[in-house]
């Protein structure tokens, strides 16, 4: 390894074009689509504290909770939108152990968003394609009467877990298989603003600079995905990488370093990689109205690492909470104007990764 390791996209792009090829040649395009659902684990003596703090922070509304051998869990969902599967793991074995814990996510150690589960149209299908390539999965294929369901072990690039599910009936179900339904539940709060608080936008994985192009190929490998674009800010080290998948809401935003530190400059990616280990960063919701939610949202207590930035003009407005106690987790909060489909406008990239140093 080289002092004076950067990141190329040169070398990105050529490794991306092998992909799409790859995807082509082994009948892999086309069968995963978009996001279905997030595995969101937190501390069993959590749940629905950290259930209540995403319904009192997003639009979304309980669905139903669940019991099973392994886990209790409940899905909170939003029409037009990926559900979020919010669970607690029993005692027992945890593959996401093995993923070093930092000072500030040490006293929640099992608290992370785990896997981000795809639509897959012919699972047996895209399974054996991808253990011929040398995916590893956790276990064989569950199934149960209304879905098909495997997941990856979790990533060494990104320490994310892949999911894949066909649903067999009619859409999104839970129960059947290991879940059973429980007799619990969590009433919406009953505040304005949270009406305006819409689908799941995007999620930001933070990953090593050295391992920005493994963590994006391997996206592009598991997905239907395509690689939109990487946005760098020199001065705090810092790079901005999406993936997008046409017709789907929901971009994949892996944020990485530019490279080695330079000058003792380590960069908020880093140093919230030091802090909390590898992990998404940051869910970011579609919202409307967004001045009078930020403030509906102060109202009701939460904090803000960054006042509301951006306009009407440079197609952007958004802003970021502090992060969440339960679940350690930063909500964004995003207004696109005019289907602007970046994720911070020019004159603001600096001050919102800055932000991120105070937390
Ligand atoms: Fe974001």
């Amino acid at each position: 390894m080289t002092a004076d390791f950067r990141n190329d996209d040169s070398v990105l792009v050529a490794r991306v074009e092998n992909v799409l090829q790859e995807r082509r040649s082994l009948g892999l395009e086309g069968l995963v689509g978009g996001l279905e659902t997030v595995v969101f684990n937190v501390e069993p003596d959590r749940l629905k504290e950290a259930a209540a703090e995403f319904l009192g922070t997003t639009g979304y509304f309980f669905g139903a909770g669940y019991d099973s051998p392994d886990a209790e869990a409940c899905v909170l969902e939003l029409p037009g939108s990926a559900d979020f599967l919010m669970r607690a793991r029993k005692p027992g074995p945890n593959p996401f152990d093995a993923e070093p814990k930092g000072p500030k996510s040490a006293h929640l150690p099992h608290t992370r968003v785990e896997t981000m589960v795809f639509l897959c149209h012919d699972l047996e299908r895209f399974v054996a394609l991808q253990q011929a390539r040398g995916v590893r999965f956790l276990s064989p294929i569950i199934r149960s009467d209304s879905s098909l369901f495997i997941q990856t072990e979790p990533s060494a690039h990104s320490a994310l877990s892949y999911g894949y599910v066909q649903w067999l009936g009619c859409g999104r179900q839970y129960h059947g298989g290991h879940f059973r339904q429980a007799e619990w539940s969590l009433a919406k709060p009953d505040r304005a603003h949270l009406r305006n608080i819409g689908i799941f936008d995007h999620a930001s994985v933070r990953v090593r600079a050295r391992e920005r192009d493994n963590a994006i190929v391997e996206f592009l490998e598991l997905t239907n995905y395509e690689y939109s674009m990487s946005v760098y800010v020199d001065n705090l080290n810092s790079i901005t990488n999406v993936a997008r998948l046409p017709g789907e809401p929901y971009a994949m935003v892996i944020t990485s370093g530019l490279g080695d530190a330079v000058g003792g400059q380590v960069g908020p990616t880093e140093k919230f990689i030091e802090n909390y280990g590898r992990r998404i960063h940051h869910l970011a919701f579609r919202t409307e109205h967004i001045q009078q939610t930020f403030a509906g949202l102060k109202a009701a207590g939460m904090d803000f690492l960054v006042e509301l930035v951006g306009s009407p003009e440079e197609g952007l407005r958004q802003t970021f909470s502090k992060p969440l106690a339960n679940t350690l987790m930063v909500n964004e909060y995003i207004k696109r104007y005019e289907g602007f489909d970046g994720f911070f406008t020019k004159s603001n990239v600096t001050l919102l990764t800055k932000a991120t140093e105070n937390q």
